[in-house]
C-alpha cells in the first residue's frame, strides 16, 4: 500500500490491564469487550459513511450488550438464522421489524415463513426457493443478493462471489428470477450483494455500488441498494488502519450517480473486531527441536481464526508488558491436533511461564460466535468492559 505507514493508535486494554488481570482465571478463558470502542467505530463509521441505511452483522459477535450498543448507535442488525432474529428481538428492547435483515443462505422454508411472519427485510439469493415454495413468497417484497462474478477478501473462505461460491444469483439469471418473481407478485425492493470479508481496497464498495445501480435500473421496483459489509481492521502491527476516507469519498461519487436509491451497508468485523480480547492462562513452556512453545488453556476450540484461515492475531503476555517481549516462542492451544497454533515465533518475554495471562488482540470479531467444544474442552467466558 502507498503512502506512509500510519501507526496505529494504541489498543485500550493497554490502559485497562489492571481490570484485565483481575477477570484473568485459571482454566476459564474469557473474551472481554470494551463498549468504548465498539461505539468510537460505530460513530467513525457514522459519521463518514456516505449511505442512508447501516445495519450491522450480528455474526461477527451476538453478545447482547454489543447489540444493544449498536442499536443505540443507529444501526439495524443483519441475521442469517433463526435463532439470530429470535436472539435480536429478544435482546434489543422495541427493536422494529423494519430495522433487521434477514440474509439466510440455504435456509429451511420454515426459517423463511418465520421471518416473513416477523415482518423483517427477507433477501433471496436463488430462483430455485421462489419455484419450490410460491406460496411462501407470493406477494412479497423481497430483497435480492446477486452474485457479481468476483469474491474479494482476506481469505479464499471467506469470499463470497463467483460461480464456484455457494450464495448469490448470478446476474445471468436475474431475468429468470424476475419472470418467476412476476407471475408470483413478488416485488423486488432491495438489491443486495456482498463479495466477501477483510478486502483491503477501499473501490471495492464503490464498483458493487456501481453495478447494483446499473442491475436496479433494469429491475425498476428497487428502492435499496445494500453493498454488504467487508471492511478489514489492521491485525497486524504494522497494517494500517482501513482508508475510511477513501471509502467514502468513492461511495460518494458512484452514490451521486443514482439518486433514486437508498445505500445500506451492513459491516461485522469493522465494528467489533478490536473492541474484543480473549484472555488465556499459559499452562505450560516446553523446549523442543529448538523450538520453545508456550501452551495456554484456550486453543482453536476458543478462537478459530488463526487455525482455520491462518489468520492474524496479536498475542501479549499481560502478565509482563513491561518486561522486553524479546524471544520467540510458539503459542499453542490445548487441543489435539497440529493446527492449534495461535502464532508462530511471536516475541514475548523470555521468563514467560506457567500462570502468566496471555492477551490474543482484535478478537471482538469471529471469535466466541465460532467457539465449540471440541476435545470437550468448555466455551470461553464472555464478558463486558463497560
Ligand atoms: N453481510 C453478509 C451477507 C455477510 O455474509 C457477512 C459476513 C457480512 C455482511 C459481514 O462481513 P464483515 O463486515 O464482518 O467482513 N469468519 C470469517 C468471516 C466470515 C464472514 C461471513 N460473512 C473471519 O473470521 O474472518
Amino acid at each position: 500500500i502507498a503512502g506512509a505507514v500510519r501507526p496505529r493508535e494504541t489498543p485500550w486494554w493497554r490502559g485497562e490491564r489492571a481490570r484485565l488481570l483481575a477477570l484473568a482465571a485459571p482454566d476459564a478463558p474469557r473474551y472481554v469487550y470494551h463498549l468504548d470502542t465498539v461505539r468510537a467505530r460505530a460513530r467513525a463509521l457514522a459519521a463518514i459513511a456516505p449511505v442512508d441505511r447501516r445495519f450491522y452483522a450480528i455474526k461477527a459477535n451476538s453478545h447482547p450488550a454489543i447489540l444493544r450498543t449498536l442499536v443505540e448507535e443507529g444501526f439495524g442488525l443483519e441475521c442469517v438464522s433463526l435463532a439470530e432474529l429470535h436472539r435480536v428481538f429478544e435482546t434489543v428492547e422495541g427493536l422494529q421489524a423494519g430495522q433487521v435483515l434477514f440474509t439466510p443462505s440455504f435456509a429451511p422454508r420454515a426459517e423463511y415463513e418465520a421471518a416473513l411472519a416477523l415482518g423483517v427485510t427477507v433477501t433471496l439469493d436463488n430462483v430455485e426457493a421462489l419455484q419450490r415454495w410460491p406460496e411462501v413468497f407470493r406477494g412479497r417484497a423481497l430483497w435480492l443478493r446477486v452474485d457479481l462474478g468476483r469474491g474479494e477478501g482476506h481469505h479464499e473462505k471467506v469470499r463470497t462471489g463467483g460461480l464456484a461460491s455457494k450464495f448469490g444469483l448470478p446476474v445471468s439469471r436475474i431475468e429468470e428470477f424476475l419472470a418467476a418473481a412476476r407471475t408470483l407478485e413478488v416485488t423486488i425492493t432491495g438489491l443486495h450483494a456482498h463479495l466477501g470479508s477483510g478486502v483491503e481496497t477501499a473501490q471495492h464498495w464503490r464498483s458493487v455500488c456501481d453495478e447494483l445501480g446499473g442491475i436496479a435500473e433494469r429491475i425498476g421496483s428497487v428502492e435499496t441498494i445494500d453493498i454488504g459489509g467487508g471492511l478489514p481492521i489492521p491485525y497486524q502491527e504494522d497494517d494500517e488502519p482501513f482508508d475510511l476516507d477513501a471509502w467514502s469519498a468513492g461511495l460518494a461519487e458512484v452514490k451521486a450517480a443514482y439518486p433514486a436509491y437508498r445505500l445500506a451497508i451492513e459491516p461485522g468485523r469493522y465494528l467489533v473486531a478490536e473492541a474484543g480480547v480473549l484472555l488465556m492462562t499459559a499452562t505450560q513452556v516446553v523446549e523442543k527441536g529448538g523450538i520453545r512453545r508456550v501452551g495456554a488453556d484456550a486453543g482453536m476450540n476458543a478462537l478459530m481464526r488463526p487455525a482455520l484461515y491462518e489468520a492474524y492475531h496479536g498475542i501479549h503476555n499481560l502478565s509482563r508488558l513491561e518486561e522486553s517481549a524479546d524471544t520467540p516462542f510458539d503459542v499453542v492451544g490445548p487441543i489435539c491436533e497440529s493446527g492449534d497454533v495461535f502464532g508462530k515465533q511471536r516475541r514475548l518475554p523470555g521468563a514467560t511461564a506457567e500462570g502468566d495471562v496471555l492477551l490474543v488482540a482484535d478478537a471482538g470479531a469471529y471469535g466466541f460466535v465460532m467457539a465449540n467444544r471440541y476435545n470437550l474442552r468448555a466455551l470461553p467466558h464472555e464478558q463486558v468492559l463497560a
